[in-house]
């Protein structure tokens, strides 16, 4: 029985800062972050949204538009390292936020920007074995990708959440898990010890690992589907690789390429690069380019930014997607995407959320990063200013040491 994604859900923040302001406020030359990067735009997630109104306001949008009756769900994984507390997971909030049943497998999952990626797979191995009772599960990624102020990651800041409806005869795409091509390794590149705001990053270091896990990756995947080196760029139509930020993706398909083809000159190589990046994975841009890095939901964002693309000619196209976490952990593997998909993608409406987002000033931004979720109190009054047709949950502050939503 075949199980995979049958609609995405996509949320993010309503606020954005110009790479450009910051590029001013920091004396930095902006062409650093437009080229050096890639980057135009960050979404900066202000006090009264958090991992948990993002997940919600992702998932309501499969249930309102699949018109799911919440009792349906049988598993509902969020995946984030933006999580709100040591012991209750976001899942349960989410839960509770939009009436899931209790015969509702679920539960929280961490691995960096890979964790979303586990869960998905884990979800469809799950949804495909119950062949008879033919359930429902969402799975979910949500983070808040925040660095010190002033540092080298700030300009790769993002916040955002991915929904994912995963099904037995799925509607969008399907996987066939078995293929998958998998590397982990444990390495300091990125890491949050419990308690810091902020994560350590040794930036260099990091691309390095990313490097090491798509080409072991890769190499797996390309055995498992019995290919020789050469065979399997050929053989995808899209690729979408974990973005941090966007010139990520240019590296990483740099040394795919490198990798495919080691019997070709540097310029033999560039040559295929540049052909194959214009038409293979310039069309998954748009999302890191305007929103940033947003941890575990960065590739499904990518592959939102596809679909709204190229629409149609994503039909029954076949698409890799390289998942990178830092720690670290990746996994390479095949999206079988189907026919029949027009309406789907007419209903994803990114861009849409993205042209109705306001620009914040780099004062404003320092002043939104500089508070804490403990700090805010907001009254019921006051948040009904604060939602909006994507917006549909937020955060209102702590009663008795509970987070409070409406
Ligand atoms: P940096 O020190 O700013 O890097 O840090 P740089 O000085 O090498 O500059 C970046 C690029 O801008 C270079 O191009 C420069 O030449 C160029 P490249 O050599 O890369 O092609 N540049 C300019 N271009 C035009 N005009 C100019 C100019 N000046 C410079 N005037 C770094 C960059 C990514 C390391 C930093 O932002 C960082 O630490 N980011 C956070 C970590 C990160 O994103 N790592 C990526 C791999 S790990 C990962 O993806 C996992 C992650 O998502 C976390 C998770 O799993 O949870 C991060």
């Amino acid at each position: 029985m075949t199980a995979g994604v049958s609609d995405i859900g996509i949320y993010v923040p309503n606020y954005y800062l110009p790479h450009e302001e910051l590029a001013k406020a920091r004396g930095i030359p902006v062409e650093k972050y437009h080229i050096g990067l890639g980057n135009y735009n960050m979404a900066i997630i202000p006090n009264w949204e958090d991992a948990v109104t993002m997940a919600a306001n992702a998932a309501l949008q499969l249930l309102e538009r699949n018109n799911i009756d919440p009792d349906e769900i049988r598993q509902l994984v969020v995946s984030t390292e933006s999580g709100v507390d040591h012991s209750k997971p976001v899942a349960s909030f989410v839960q509770g936020l939009l009436n899931i049943g209790t015969r509702c497998r679920t539960y929280e999952i961490k691995h960096a920007c890979y964790g979303g990626t586990a869960g998905l797979i884990d979800s469809i191995e799950w949804i495909s074995r119950h062949t008879k009772f033919k359930p429902k599960g969402i799975v979910i990624m949500t983070d808040i990708a925040k660095y010190g102020f002033g540092t080298l990651g700030e300009a790769t800041q993002g916040a955002g959440a991915v929904a994912l409806l995963v099904e037995t005869n799925p509607r969008l795409f399907s996987v066939d898990t078995l293929l998958n091509g998998i590397f982990s390794k444990n390495v300091f590149d990125f890491w949050r010890p419990t308690g810091h705001r902020v994560p350590i990053v040794d930036g260099q270091y990091s691309i390095e690992c990313y490097l090491m896990a798509l080409e072991g990756a890769v190499s797996h995947f390309r055995s498992n589907l019995g290919l020789k080196e050469g065979e399997l760029l050929e053989s995808l139509d899209y690729l979408i690789y974990h973005m941090p930020y966007t010139k990520m993706a240019k590296k990483a398909h740099r040394h795919f390429v490198e990798i495919e083809h080691k019997d070709l000159d540097p310029e033999g190589q560039e040559e295929i690069f540049e052909e194959s990046f214009k038409k293979k994975v310039a069309p998954g841009l748009k999302g890191v380019q305007e929103v940033g890095n947003i941890y575990t939901g960065s590739v499904y964002m990518g592959l939102v930014s596809i679909l709204e693309k190229e629409r149609e000619k994503v039909e029954n196209k076949k698409i890799g997607l390289f998942s990178y976490g830092s720690g670290c952990g990746a996994e390479f593997f095949l999206c079988q995407m189907n026919s029949g998909i027009g309406d789907i993608v007419k209903s994803l409406r990114f861009q849409e959320q993205l042209d109705s987002r306001k620009k914040i000033t780099f004062e404003q931004y320092i002043q939104l990063y500089s508070k804490s979720g403990e700090e805010i109190l907001y009254y019921p009054e006051e948040t009904k200013g604060f939602k909006n047709k994507f917006t549909r949950f937020v955060f209102t502050g702590f009663k008795e040491h509970k987070r409070q939503y409406v």
